[in-house]
């Protein structure tokens, strides 16, 4: 079994959210499967002032709650406990770092991690105080939860101000759709199968969709996505990374430098969208109340945090096109928002139609291939291709391949963020962006946030519940398209 090397993981915001929901399940299950070595440390730091015992509890009774009763027994709480410090430091305060500065001498060979899982707005001011506390060793890296930034020129500052502390191969940008078991496997069908390689293109895909669609509101964080929005939110970062191990060319191996080189490329051929075109080519919504799966919920403009009259989108259609070779004229559809019918997160591959068909239509008129992948919530990949009916006639009818990976593999599916610790304590880069990703992922979205500001128009409602705004299924109607829904 493959380990890691002796380290010291530095959480800040460990009694936040993400910490509590995500991350230090995500530990707890690595410690389990024997990942974390003998001699991995886990510092959890907050800003309130607390001791380690009132932590432990506070870890312990939310990781009893969310872990299966399987997953969780008193031994290995125990053993996992053993490896947990705290430590109470403020971003704004540099009396809390000296306190960690002494819990880290003497391990400066040892892997050092720093993740972040705290506000953006403090990003910068912990990583001045790390290095005003020595604490920036050779094998120091650091972890950046997105959102990296609100737009270029911000991205940029926050990027530019850690690089000066942090060497771009230290510092690790977490996009955890990069570390979904399906996202993983898209690679494994693109570039393990010979399969689909020779289709992959213009000549053969009429469409491809990404869509992640969710039913939960924005409950809880409405400050901070009001701030942010669903473009922002989501498009910038998930879908558009989707979209690039969905289009890169075939990297050269699975080395940090050459995946990212090649999902550089995708963004940067992605055509621009501005003024005009930027509003003819998307949709903004913003959902009003209605029903999730049979249970009345509340509009975006009646959560708690939200402005009155808050013109921030909870929904976003777009359609873009790649300037290369392989993609040109293929229309990318993206979409995104909160409180629809289903969760589903789907990258969809529309082929072309058979040239010339040979069966009579009133047999049955055919469809073209669709291959389906799904994300989440049941992993897998469906092939829908046309099958002659049983019987006396020569009639179609369309049937489906169906590869259920829980089916298939039987085993426990590792959460994103399982994989992204491992990969930062190994320092292993494949799965983060790259400086450049980011800016060229804000340089896109960016002229697409100034033609909605310029327009002033608000977005258009849509019913919880539902699909989104109708205009989202007029944007693929245009061009005889359809989104694939399957409830
Ligand atoms: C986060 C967004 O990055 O991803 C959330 O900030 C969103 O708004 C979440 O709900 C979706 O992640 P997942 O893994 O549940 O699809």
């Amino acid at each position: 079994m493959e380990t890691v090397e002796p380290f010291d993981l530095i959480l800040f915001g460990a009694t936040g959210d993400l910490s509590m929901r995500k991350l230090l399940p995500a530990l707890y299950r690595r410690h389990r499967a024997g990942q974390l070595g003998e001699d991995g440390r886990i510092i959890a730091t907050a800003r309130r002032e607390m001791t380690r015992e009132a932590f432990l509890e506070q870890v312990h009774d939310n990781l009893a709650q969310r872990l299966d009763s399987d997953e969780f027994s008193t031994s290995e709480w125990e053993a996992f406990a053993a490896r947990l410090g705290f430590a109470s430091v403020d971003a704004e305060a540099p009396r809390g770092f000296d306190a960690l500065a002494a819990s880290l001498a003497g391990g400066e060979e040892r892997v050092r991690v720093f993740y972040l899982a705290v506000a953006p707005a403090h990003f910068v001011q912990i990583c001045e105080h790390l290095q005003g506390h020595g604490l920036v060793s050779g094998r120091a890296r650091v972890v950046l939860e997105k959102p990296l930034g609100h737009d270029l020129a911000s991205a940029q500052a926050i990027s530019e101000r850690i690089g000066a502390i942090f060497a771009e191969d230290a510092i690790y940008r977490i996009d955890h759709y990069l570390g979904k078991e399906t996202v993983q496997n898209l690679m494994a069908l693109r570039f393990g199968n010979m399969l689909f390689e020779p289709l992959w293109r213009r000549d053969w895909v009429r469409d491809v969709q990404i869509s992640v669609a969710e039913q939960v509101g924005v409950t809880g964080r409405a400050g901070f996505y009001d701030r942010t929005g669903a473009l922002r939110d989501m498009v910038q970062n998930h879908l558009l990374q989707l979209l690039c191990i969905i289009a890169m060319e075939p990297p050269t191996s699975l080395e940090a430098g050459a995946v990212r080189d090649e999902k550089l490329k995708v963004l940067r051929a992605l055509t621009r969208l501005e003024g005009k075109d930027a509003l003819r080519n998307t949709v903004r919504g913003q959902y009003r109340a209605g029903a999730i799966a049979g249970q009345p919920v509340s509009g975006y403009l009646d959560e708690d945090g939200v402005a009155t009259n808050s013109p921030t989108e909870t929904f976003v259609a777009l359609r873009t096109e790649l300037a290369n070779w392989r993609w040109a004229g293929v229309p990318f559809y993206l979409r995104t928002g909160k409180r629809l019918q289903e969760r589903a997160a789907e990258i969809i591959i529309n082929f072309r139609d058979v040239p010339h068909s040979i069966f009579h239509v009133t047999y049955g008129a055919g469809q073209p291939n669709r291959l389906v992948i799904k994300l989440q919530p049941d992993e897998g990949v469906r092939l829908h291709m046309m099958a002659k009916s049983p019987g006396d006639r020569m009639e179609l009818r369309p049937v489906a391949l169906n590869l259920d990976f829980a089916e298939a593999f039987q085993q426990h599916q590792a959460d994103a963020y399982e994989r992204l610790l491992m990969d930062v304590l190994r320092g292993r880069l494949t799965l983060f962006m790259r400086r450049d990703e980011l800016y060229a992922a804000w340089d896109w979205i960016e002229p697409i946030l100034q033609a909605w500001r310029e327009a002033g128009d608000p977005p258009k409602p849509y019913t919880a519940g539902t699909w989104g705004p109708a205009a989202s299924s007029a944007l693929l109607g245009r061009e005889d398209a359809s989104w694939h829904e399957e409830s």
